[in-house]
């Protein structure tokens, strides 16, 4: 793939959405991708934190409802979110379209939203009334949100023409499918917390859902986006295209054995279920990291829009060093259970945050923070917010992974490091979520100018000197028409 024709691809206005349309369409991501951040600011990454410092420096019980509340907070609202807000933005662009049925795309925010307050309050199990109940209506609600943006983006693609563009359509439908699985997971959690009335057994089907939402739905997209990004954008060498047909194929066998193994009663018929599809799934990311040279050397590329700048580019390599940590911690566990061993929990933990602190969560903030602007047609000013939020969250995950030394030398002083990690990886989050919410902040002024300034712009990344973005070179600036 030569990069003339990624640039191409990268342009995705085939036709203009009128302004008024473009604009409803922004309001509505805008608000998605800004509750996304607050989320993983208060009850995900920061009640994270605080979990782990109590857990690893033992400074007193942590109940696993704060952990699953950490995670909804993570998956739903942080991940779920964000993709749902940058994806209302790409489809549409990438078919030439505008954003179709908006009603549905209105109502995904209060849907995930409601959804995710009541799963909070029915993980409070037995210290509150109702708990069972609002789950399920909890669960429903997020089902309903997912059920919501799958028909958006459904109905989207059917309005494009013709020649709409197929390339990562596969990965694209395999994550949203794995999306809609996820909220049906939390359905049946619902339904088994109210039938034995208590909440706390809902929590059976967690394992389930993790892996359907964060390997099958974030990842899944994850492929799908990079195909349709292309390499070059991270000035990466040309891919593998039949190795990253592959690479998608065996994340679906994995994910697909790994969420019905953890559905299966406890045994060890689930269990080798589970392990198999972790293997599978450690492969997939060795074929895709291979078909994506994703560690060749990087191609040269001059400055250019489409190029994303050195710090996402290096996050996004990173990022994906950071899956291949995944890969082998989750191969490692799934194999010492099939040959009888008890591999500690510290293992799948390390595997988990690998995978979701490593990799999801870099890749969904720095490539953010280059498409985000790009999108709202605002500059990124917090540059430094970036880049240093983006090293402290690389730090943080390796801190993290201490609690494998922790277990492999049973060495407990390596807990000191991977107590007090999550508070690094959390202010990086901040620091490098706080940089796009800064873009997502400045509004647009009712003639179409960003209340940045035109000289800020020109200092802001995703342009170089003397080049425009579409919207400038046909008059209006943003959010009509934006590149991604
Ligand atoms: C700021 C970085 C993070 C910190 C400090 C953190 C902390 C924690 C802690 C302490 C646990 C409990 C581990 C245990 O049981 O021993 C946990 C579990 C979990 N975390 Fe994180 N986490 C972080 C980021 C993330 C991200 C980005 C995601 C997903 C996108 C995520 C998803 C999960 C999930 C799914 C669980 C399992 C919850 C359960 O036990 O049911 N975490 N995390």
């Amino acid at each position: 793939m030569s990069s003339s024709s990624t640039a191409g691809r990268l342009n995705l206005r085939v036709v203009q959405p009128p302004p008024d349309a473009a604009a409803a369409s922004w309001a509505i991501s805008r608000r998605l991708l800004k509750v996304s951040l607050w989320c993983t600011f208060t009850l995900g990454a920061s009640f994270g934190a605080a979990n782990l410092l109590t857990i690893h420096l033992a400074l007193g019980p942590v109940p696993p409802a704060h952990n699953w509340v950490h995670a909804s907070f993570q998956v739903v609202g942080f991940v779920l979110m964000f993709l749902v807000g940058v994806a209302y933005q790409v489809i549409p662009r990438s078919c030439g379209v505008p954003l179709a049925a908006r009603g549905a795309a209105r109502a995904t925010l209060p849907l995930l939203l409601t959804g995710l307050l009541l799963r909070m309050y029915g993980q409070f199990g037995p210290l509150l009334p109702g708990t069972p109940a609002a789950l399920l209506a909890g669960g429903a609600s997020i089902l309903a949100g997912i059920v919501a943006f799958a028909g958006v983006l459904l109905a989207t693609w059917r309005t494009a023409p013709a020649s709409k563009p197929r390339i990562g359509l596969a990965g694209v439908a395999a994550g949203t499918f794995w999306w809609l699985a996820a909220g049906v997971l939390l359905v049946v959690e619902g339904l088994r917390a109210v039938a034995l009335r208590d909440a706390d057994l809902g929590a059976r089907y967690n394992e389930a859902f993790y892996a359907a939402a964060l390997v099958g739905g974030a990842m899944s997209w994850i492929q799908g986006m990079f195909r349709r990004i292309g390499g070059a954008t991270f000035g990466l060498r040309p891919s593998d295209a039949p190795l990253l047909t592959l690479a998608l194929a065996l994340w679906q066998i994995g994910t697909a054995a790994a969420v019905l193994g953890a559905c299966l009663p406890p045994g060890p018929g689930g269990q080798r279920l589970f392990d198999t599809g972790l293997i599978v799934l450690a492969a997939a990311v060795a074929v895709f990291v291979r078909g994506a040279r994703i560690l060749s050397t990087a191609a040269e590329e001059a400055p250019a829009f489409h190029l994303a700048p050195a710090a996402v580019r290096r996050t996004v390599r990173l990022a994906f060093v950071a899956a291949l940590l995944f890969a082998a911690l989750a191969a490692l566990y799934g194999a010492s259970e099939l040959t009888g061993r008890v591999p500690s929990r510290l293992i799948w933990d390390g595997a988990r945050h690998a995978l979701a602190l490593g990799c999801i969560t870099p890749l969904i903030l720095g490539l953010g923070s280059f498409i985000v602007p790009r999108l709202a047609g605002t500059p990124l000013r917090r540059r430094r917010w970036r880049s240093t939020g983006l090293v402290l969250i690389g730090v943080g995950l390796a801190g993290r992974e201490c609690e494998l030394l922790a277990s492999w030398l049973a060495w407990p002083p390596a807990l000191w490091i991977s107590g007090t990690s999550g508070l690094l990886a959390a202010t990086g989050v901040v620091l490098a979520g706080g940089a796009i919410l800064g873009v997502l902040r400045a509004r647009p002024e009712p003639d179409g100018r960003q209340n940045a300034g035109d000289g800020q712009r020109q200092r802001g990344e995703g342009r170089h000197a003397g080049q425009k973005t579409s919207a400038e070179a046909s008059g209006p600036a943003l959010p009509a028409e934006p590149q991604v």
